[in-house]
């Protein structure tokens, strides 16, 4: 039987901010229900975030104390057993009871305890995995300590690694001088993490992981280049050898209109009445003119620029003004674009709608509400939105850019036949993203084609079926 430990910042449903959480919280039982012989257990940290009702159904396996460099830290380990995967939480109040799951002052020695403390609790708990799964620069340091500091003990001497990389952007860098102080490496371990006279995490993984992996085949193949890469390229390049690139999938049980029970509806690819009734009930909810010819396009993203939201800004007052269309936009980020959503609103009160807000539920009712959804991100590793999108017989029209272009492909008829399963345009330019969201509308006023196409792309396969099986190839090549 192959045991693999997961570590990661954070894991659906305990405690999320984003795609990281989706995947780390529906990967592991994907895993575990393609090959049962598999023990997948997955290790995070007890965030306050957590809610009592998970809390309550944890029971307490160990508490040691973990030392980082001149610290002494207490650390407790809970755990409970979800779908047939174990889940461990990593214990300390000082370090995890905190408003939000990230941007403290103190991340770095948040995430190094963090990383200390998942290996030490291997030899408390009597868990060695054949295989430890990093992911994402907060538990980069696990790698990195396993070949540092732990490999002299003999039951982590065969321990191998993957570092899954779900956005090189965010790299954990930090000033040499606190090489000993926060993150307890000696000087010996400065060429591991050493990247532009700074100590890089996710560099020090990519180095010291035997496969490092990111969430999709095109991305894997950006990241070798500068305009991809935020300054990793070298490095990337250096590693090719151990670069795979997989597709991420969704947790179908979880993204389900047949059975989503917040949505107004329920619907599936053959019987589409219920997605009409989900979009009148939110242009009732928003106030907007509850037009069931009018398309509904919709953004849910984080309000950042790499997520293409200066292309939007360049075109959304063009495209509402000329064309019979309702925009909503869920999501909170950069201040510049949530006045500008909030703008558009105030200008065109019958066709826009900002919701500045995170809200899953409620993306979930936008999902199913949506005719078109609209992803033009100037890099996206995977994206999962697109997939949820389609699952939910909305129309993606995307950039062609990591997992968009590997997840979806552009429409064009082949004689008479609906070819691809949404639009796509590949240079970064309104003038194109205006073009490819027309053309959406054109097909979506056609309603024998419409039907037709929602269809289609509702029947796409975005769960993890073929993706676990590729994560179990790649295990497999290392046990
Ligand atoms: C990050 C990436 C996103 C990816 C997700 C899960 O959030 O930005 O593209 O889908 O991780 O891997």
């Amino acid at each position: 039987m192959s045991k693999i430990l997961f570590v990661g910042a954070e894991v659906m449903p305990f405690a999320a901010t984003g795609g990281l959480g989706d995947v780390m919280g529906s990967l592991p039982t994907a895993i575990r229900s393609a090959d049962k012989n598999c023990d997948v257990r997955v290790v995070m940290p007890l965030y306050s975030a957590i809610k009592d009702e998970w809390r309550a159904k944890m029971e307490t396996v160990a508490s040691f104390e973990v030392k980082l460099a001149w610290r002494r830290a207490y650390c407790g380990v809970k755990s409970l057993v979800k779908d047939g995967v174990t889940y461990y939480f990593i214990d300390n109040e000082y370090y995890f009871a905190r408003k939000a799951l990230y941007g403290e002052f103190d991340d770095g020695e948040r995430y190094a305890f963090f990383c200390m403390a998942v290996l030490e609790m291997m030899d408390k708990i009597g868990f060695y995995p054949d295989i430890l799964h990093a992911h994402d620069w907060q538990s980069a340091l696990s790698v990195v300590y396993l070949n540092c500091l732990f490999r002299w003990r003999r039951e982590y001497q065969n321990i191998k690694t993957v570092f899954t990389i779900h956005n090189i952007e965010y790299q954990g860098y930090y000033s040499k001088d606190i090489l000993y102080d926060v993150f307890a490496l000696g000087n010996d371990c400065y060429s591991l993490l050493e990247y532009n006279g700074c100590v890089n995490l996710m560099k020090g993984a990519i180095v010291c992981a035997d496969i490092v992996s990111t969430v999709s085949p095109r991305y894997a193949d950006e990241i070798r280049t500068e305009g991809y890469s935020h300054g990793l390229h070298y490095i990337i390049n250096q590693n090719y050898h151990k670069l795979r690139g997989i597709l991420n999938g969704i947790d179908y049980d979880y993204y389900n209109p047949e059975k989503d029970n917040v949505i107004a509806a329920n619907f599936s690819a053959d019987e589409l009445s219920g997605k009409a009734t989900d979009k009148n009930e939110l242009q009732k909810a928003l106030g907007l003119p509850e037009n069931a010819e009018t398309p509904l396009l919709a953004i849910i993203s984080r309000l950042a620029a790499h997520k293409g939201l200066d292309l939007i800004a360049e075109m959304v007052y063009n495209l509402l003004e000329n064309n019979d269309v309702q925009l909503v936009v869920l999501g909170k980020g950069e201040a510049c674009y949530e006045e500008l959503f909030r703008e558009l609103q105030n200008k065109f009160p019958d066709k826009a709608r900002a919701l500045i807000e995170y809200d899953r539920d409620l993306s979930k009712r936008i999902y199913a509400a949506c005719d078109i959804f609209v992803m033009p991100s100037k890099s996206e590793p995977c994206g999962l939105s697109q997939m949820i999108a389609s699952r939910y017989g909305a129309i993606p029209v995307v950039r062609e850019t990591g997992g968009l272009y590997d997840s979806i492909k552009g429409y064009w008829e082949k004689d008479g036949e609906l070819m691809g399963n949404g639009f796509t345009f590949a240079n970064y330019s309104s003038a194109e993203l205006y073009d490819r969201i027309v053309a959406a509308v054109a097909l979506y006023n056609d309603s024998e084609k419409r039907k037709a196409f929602v269809t289609k792309i509702m029947n796409t396969d975005f769960s993890w079926n073929i993706s676990a099986k590729k994560y179990l190839e790649m295990y497999g090549t290392l046990i």
